[in-house]
């Protein structure tokens, strides 16, 4: 009797506690109460792959809603509207979003905004909604294939120091940059989704993400860690499924590579779980394919970029990828390549150690190594300037 008496209280005590909070958890055999609509959104969205008439846009919520994106190209009539279906049905009752927009049209001035409204209970034969969260109106636009100029921001290894990023990005504010690509090693060691969106968003909103597309690259840190495997749920990936890819800003050809892990597959600490060797096998086989294609031949510029340096390394150095790619890359008519990884901002020209393009390779986490890049194309002139963390220009080139 004591037993059943204790058990009533606990049960009494757990039902007050967490409806007074309005913090049950959604099931599909739950009605849940409706959160404040100021609560909905966890994310400002942000913006990825602007490429062939799209873009993607992402955002997170604090709980499971159906969303869709408004857009147009007046600010006061957002005409449009976008969410994703698969299979005939909405991707809903859940808390991270991905629409694609589609058929735009280049160089156009959009507006958008992200809307999110709460499935409180989501039955075979019954639904219930609470409020709805809209975001602010941002503005984007994508490129076409006669656009020919581009302004791109490139950081790498922010080794999720926000001091960083944030001087950084305070160096470039007054700039007028269409994309942003983050080399590698920014979201080190992925523990939990928590620690994972707070250095994301804080990243997303110092570069201007809802409104500046943004890349991220897979650098060695993003594959370590309990999240990292579920890294690819809040990114799209140029390559789709895929971590490496190529696109087209206007006529200029961007490629990304993944070098994967900076040791090799059998090291202890990797317990059996990566498999990088057949990984960089099957990029040999897609460089390869991209060399040969027409977006890459036709390009006005080529930019490869991947996280670790294959060039101007030490002998003693493990660089699977450069064993696998260099033969193909011997006699790649790129302008430059851009790498991270080594903490230590150095330049390579043409020809100095085996490279047959430019290397550049920018810095560290720390003030004292971190680096920003500014990549500008204007019509078939392409530049790059590279800046220390107190805005002093280490490189200005001529690609
Ligand atoms: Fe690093
Ligand atoms: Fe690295």
């Amino acid at each position: 009797m004591k037993r059943i008496i204790i058990l009533l209280a606990v049960s009494f005590f757990i039902f007050t506690s967490s409806s007074a909070s309005g913090k049950l958890p959604h099931n599909e055999n739950m009605a849940q109460i409706a959160t404040d609509a100021t609560n909905i959104m966890r994310t400002k969205p942000y913006l990825q792959n602007p490429f062939n008439e799209g873009i993607t846009v992402f955002w997170l919520t604090n709980v499971p809603v159906h969303s869709w994106v408004e857009y147009g190209t007046d600010p006061q009539k957002l005409d449009n509207r976008a969410e994703t279906w698969i299979d005939g049905q909405s991707v809903c009752n859940n808390k991270q979003h991905k629409v694609r927009l589609k058929n735009l049209k280049p160089d156009i001035k959009y507006y958008y905004r992200v809307c999110s409204q709460e499935i409180t209970l989501y039955e075979a034969y019954k639904k219930e909604f609470g409020p709805t969260a809209c975001s602010e109106v941002y503005s984007f636009s994508v490129p076409g294939s006669k656009t020919t100029d581009f302004t791109a921001i490139i950081m790498n290894d922010l080794h999720k120091s926000k001091k960083t990023v944030s001087r950084l990005a305070g160096l470039i504010k007054n700039i007028n940059y269409d994309m942003v690509i983050f080399n590698g090693d920014c979201i080190d060691d992925p523990r939990d989704e928590t620690s994972v969106i707070d250095f994301l968003s804080y990243m997303n909103e110092q570069v201007h993400a809802e409104s500046v597309p943004v890349y991220y690259i897979r650098g060695n840190h993003e594959i370590r860690n309990a999240y990292s495997i579920r890294l690819r749920d809040l990114i799209d990936y140029v390559g789709g499924n895929t971590t490496y890819g190529a696109f087209n800003w206007g006529d200029s050809r961007f490629v990304l590579l993944d070098c994967g892990e900076d040791k090799p597959d059998s090291t202890a600490a990797y317990y059996g779980l990566n498999s990088f060797e057949s990984f960089r096998q099957e990029q040999a086989g897609f460089l390869k394919k991209e060399l040969s294609g027409d977006a890459f031949k036709k390009a006005s510029a080529r930019i490869l970029i991947h996280h670790i340096p294959l060039y101007g390394m030490p002998s003693e150095e493990y660089l699977p990828c450069k064993e696998m790619w260099h033969p193909l890359l011997k006699k790649a008519p790129f302008n430059l390549s851009i790498n991270g990884h080594t903490h230590s901002f150095a330049f390579h020209p043409k020809g100095e150690c085996e490279n047959n393009f430019p290397v550049v390779i920018g810095g560290g986490p720390s003030m004292e190594t971190a680096t920003v890049m500014i990549l500008k194309k204007k019509k078939n002139r392409l530049t790059l300037s590279v800046l220390d963390s107190e805005g002093k220009e280490l490189l200005k080139k001529e690609l």
